[in-house]
């Protein structure tokens, strides 16, 4: 049996990828590489280089490899961005999975493990989030995933396709050979760690929000720990589990101001930065409580520190001055 990853070239899906064939997997990879990169995927993983809503392609997928479960990264994923361009957002990850979801079922498999977010709860009521905190996302991006949530709830009553959506918090660090490289970054980590190496200057935006020091806090989770969940979640869905929504997190939050002293310290650089007004549609506190995770999956997360995640994207970095080139 082998399990189909969408989006496997980019950041989250390409680790997830290099941890299922470490761990004995048969992988097939379709992307459609608009954020991703080719050179993400080993060679030797069979590629599509195709949209999810290519029923046709996804059609010969499955009828030349036997697929029993999906992981659906492929999606569109700046906050920012759905901001300003919600329409390329509705389209791709709402209608694009819409229509992914529909060809899954059109195909018989039954399993699906979905890239979701803690981006889809919005402004907390209630920190640590758990995962029956109320959801009202703050921004379009956030929409687009409780919007296949829902979709997801629906189809399992109605067509058995059984899914474990797993929100993630802020994905962040790297694997040897895999990490994050996204053009333009938004997302800080990197963005610190660029302002180390001397190679880009940093903007923090805003610090007035109710948080320790007005800076926004996030709760930052490796990529690695990451990508352990989804073979768990997989193989809770092939031994027959019920549907369920997950937090995945570490259960610590950080403000800009502290990840920048954090690498600072691991870095032993100077970092610099100017303050900017706040960006649209970023919540203040986001930080997950995990237990769900810990008791369903038996899932523990291996790199909780903070300066353990700063220093993979670091040794990334170094190691890979020209990304996959
Ligand atoms: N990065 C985070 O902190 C974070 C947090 C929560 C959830 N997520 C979710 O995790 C998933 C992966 O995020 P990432 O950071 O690895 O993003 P990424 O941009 O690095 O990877 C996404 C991949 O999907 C591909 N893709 C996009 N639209 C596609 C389409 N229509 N058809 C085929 N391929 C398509 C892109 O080419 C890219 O390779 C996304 O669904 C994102 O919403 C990410």
């Amino acid at each position: 049996m082998a399990i189909l990853v969408t989006g496997g070239a980019g950041f989250i899906g390409s680790v997830t990828v290099e941890a299922l064939v470490k761990s004995g997997e048969d992988v097939v990879v379709l992307d459609n590489l608009s954020r991703g990169f080719r050179k993400a995927v080993n060679d030797s993983i069979p590629f599509y280089k195709a949209d999810i809503s290519d029923a046709e392609t996804l059609g010969k997928i499955f009828s030349e490899h036997e697929i029993d479960a999906c992981i659906h990264f492929a999606a569109y994923a700046y906050v920012g961005e759905s901001v300003t361009e919600p329409r390329i957002y509705f389209q791709n990850n709402a209608v694009g999975s819409i229509n992914f979801f529909d060809i899954l079922i059109e195909n018989n498999i039954k399993n699906v493990v979905f890239s979701s977010t803690c981006a889809t709860y919005g402004e907390p009521v209630e920190i640590p989030i758990n995962e029956s905190h109320p959801q009202n996302p703050a921004n379009p991006y956030g929409w687009t995933k409780f919007i296949l949530e829902r979709q997801l709830e629906a189809y399992d009553d109605a067509y058995g396709l059984k899914h474990v959506a797993l929100r993630y918090f802020n994905a962040a660090g790297a694997t040897e050979n895999r990490g994050e490289l996204h053009d333009p970054e938004p997302h800080i980590l990197p963005n610190i760690i660029f302002a180390a190496m001397g190679k880009k200057s940093l903007k923090i935006f805003g610090n007035d929000y109710p948080t320790i020091d007005g800076t926004c806090v996030r709760d930052y989770i490796h990529v690695a720990d990451l990508a352990d969940a989804h073979i768990k979640a997989v193989n809770h869905l092939r031994n027959g589990g019920d549907s369920e929504k997950i937090n995945l997190g570490n259960g610590h939050g950080y403000s800009v101001l502290q990840c920048i002293e954090a690498a600072e310290k691991v870095t032993g650089k100077t970092i610099e930065y100017e303050l900017q007004e706040r960006r649209a549609g970023d919540p203040s506190h986001l930080v997950a409580d995990a237990s769900k995770a810990h008791e369903l999956l038996g899932w523990k997360p291996q790199f909780p520190s903070i300066e353990q995640i700063i220093q993979s994207a670091w040794d990334f970095f170094e190691s890979h001055p020209n990304g996959y080139e």
